[in-house]
């Protein structure tokens, strides 16, 4: 089937928290590949890896020095070729995380372009004359804080980032750069790699001239997605990255796009351009007044209405609760302290078997937590360290500016795999780069595999039931009982069969009264259940906390 990727699963890997097998702290490829058997018998068929290329880290990797080189601290080009290799023994998939909306300042290309006006690549990147009185050519924000202006004294000009500093845009409107980002792509085409996420991919094309922009919330600079989301020219741009790259290797191709809603994104998914897209709506549900980063709890109607709306207005989609850019998804929508099994194996439930390719982040399968780090100091990520600064001179108190970090900082998704009870959680012999999370006595793949009820278990099970139904891959998707308050069901039905998806997100026992959506129970067969038993009583389900069902119509 040439839509290949509708079949797939994918299991995001970060790499530097897998596994490491030099005991320098640090996970590695020759890691990944020793865990090529867990993750077969997890069902997952097709492997993430965000970026592996050689990079300062000063944003862990998305900001790339050189785009065809293995980046030491992981291994070597054999190391990866050894790699692809095994996965493709296992009939499973590779995909590389492409970061082509900037580079890192180390590049060799920017070497060359902060130089001077003239050369080869004196246009590869964003320049622009300073303001008459020497300040950036626009009030415009970094994404990481400060402005997105840089000066560099050697060419009198400011460079754009929309990340950090060191993240510097390309320009994407010169046809060169485009040759040569295709080119890097191509080579790992050739390696066999069978698809790319698309970092930051929305973003490649700016509205120009440059302007003056509104203020972001909670911020002294003008918003720079206003500049970025979604460009005159981005179409044009992905149509001929297709054509020269992707068409020719039958790829799964995700695009990263924030800032973009329902109606812009489904003019990203045609043969010609797109696989997919990760939307953010619904990562939106708890923002607060810095944004992402608050400690608001958010409401099951904010994320069901925004899921249901982006599986009613697009053909295909990505599937997602958490990422390396995100927090743990059982401290975040589920209930980490006493329904932690419960409220894991439920939140899979509702979101792996809605219409789209699913994607697993790392540890999730296992239930891995939030870290909630005592310190500012012992976060990695340079985007916690920005955001805490800016919300205590925003008059937040240390400890709020602290409980906010800990429930949204990057790093809660970023710390070692638990692998087991040894010291380090198995995960090195060595200090790890990222100080393992306390609780990985309890929480570690050796405990899950051998207990049947565990998460992993039940990831296992949903995984096999998804990969055996058809209907729960291609069959339409519809929300039921949309204003229940604590319910969120849904139906996907083809000509072969109906399926009904019944979730809890409730803390105590509810009732779902199956009269409300036109169903009898001795109609219905479950097919999975995250729990040992079914409470029902004239048509009536008694769900306990988190509770999670699977069923299928009687034909
Ligand atoms: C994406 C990545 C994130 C990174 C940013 C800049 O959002 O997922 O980790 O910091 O792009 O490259
Ligand atoms: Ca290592």
């Amino acid at each position: 089937m040439s839509e290949w990727w509708k079949k797939a699963v994918v299991y995001q890997i970060y790499p530097q928290s897998f596994q490491d097998t030099n005991g320098d702290g640090i996970g590695d490829l020759q890691g990944i590949i020793s865990r090529l058997d867990y993750l077969q018998s997890l069902g997952v068929n097709t492997l993430w890896l965000t970026p592996i290329f050689k990079s300062p880290m000063v944003d862990n990797g998305y900001d790339v020095a050189d785009y065809t080189s293995i980046n030491p601290i992981y291994g070597t080009m054999d190391d990866f070729d050894e790699l692809i290799k095994d996965v493709h023994d296992r009939h499973m998939h590779l995909l590389l995380d492409m970061v082509v909306n900037h580079t890192s300042d180390q590049c060799k290309w920017f070497q060359e372009s902060k130089k001077s006006r003239t050369g080869k690549y004196a246009d590869y990147y964003i320049w622009e004359d300073p303001k008459p009185d020497g300040s950036a050519p626009t009030n415009m924000g970094g994404v990481f804080g400060g402005s997105a202006w840089e000066y560099v004294p050697e060419r009198k000009q400011y460079y754009l980032h929309m990340f950090a500093k060191q993240q510097v845009d390309l320009n994407w409107d010169n046809p060169e750069v485009r040759k040569a980002v295709y080119n890097c792509m191509i080579f790992w085409a050739k390696k066999g790699v069978d698809g790319f996420r698309l970092d930051s991919l929305n973003s490649l094309s700016k509205r120009r001239p440059f302007v003056d922009l509104p203020k972001a919330a909670g911020s002294d600079y003008g918003n720079v997605f206003a500049c970025v989301s979604n460009g005159p020219h981005l179409h044009e741009y992905l149509k001929e990255m297709n054509k020269e790259v992707f068409s020719k290797y039958n790829m799964l191709t995700v695009g990263e796009t924030s800032n973009t809603t329902v109606q812009e994104a489904t003019k990203y998914i045609r043969p010609d351009e797109l696989s997919m897209v990760f939307q953010f709506e619904h990562m939106d549900v708890d923002s607060g007044r810095f944004g992402q980063y608050s400690n608001v709890r958010f409401k099951m109607s904010d994320l069901r209405d925004t899921l249901a709306r982006w599986q009613k207005g697009m053909s295909w989609n990505a599937l997602y609760l958490g990422n390396h850019d995100q927090p743990r998804l059982v401290s975040r929508f589920g209930d980490d302290k006493h329904f932690r099994k419960e409220s894991a194996k439920m939140l899979a439930t509702m979101y792996i078997l809605q219409k789209g390719t699913p994607y697993i982040f790392e540890g999730d399968e296992i239930g891995m937590t939030n870290v909630n780090f005592k310190s500012i100091d012992d976060y990695h990520d340079l985007d916690s360290h920005q955001i805490y600064n800016h919300m205590l001179d925003w008059g937040v108190s240390k400890e709020e500016a602290l409980d906010i970090i800990q429930r949204k900082s990057r790093d809660n998704g970023r710390t070692p795999f638990q692998w087991n009870t040894d010291k380090e959680a198995g995960f090195t012999t060595g200090k790890p780069w990222m100080t393992v999370n306390s609780n990985y006595k309890e929480i570690n793949a050796a405990e899950a595999e051998k207990d049947p009820n565990s998460i992993l278990a039940y990831y296992k099970k949903l995984l096999k039931l998804r990969d055996n139904t058809d209907t729960l891959i291609e069959g339409d998707f519809k929300l039921l009982s949309p204003d229940d308050s604590d319910i969120f069901a849904y139906e996907r039905k083809d000509d072969k069969a109906t399926y009904l998806v019944i979730t809890s997100f409730a803390k105590d026992k509810v009732r779902y009264d199956l009269s409300t959506i036109d169903q009898k129970f001795d109609q219905l067969d479950v097919a999975l259940n995250n729990y040992d038993d079914l409470e029902e009583a004239d048509n009536v389900l008694y769900l306990k906390p988190y509770q999670a069902l699977v069923v299928k119509v009687k034909d």
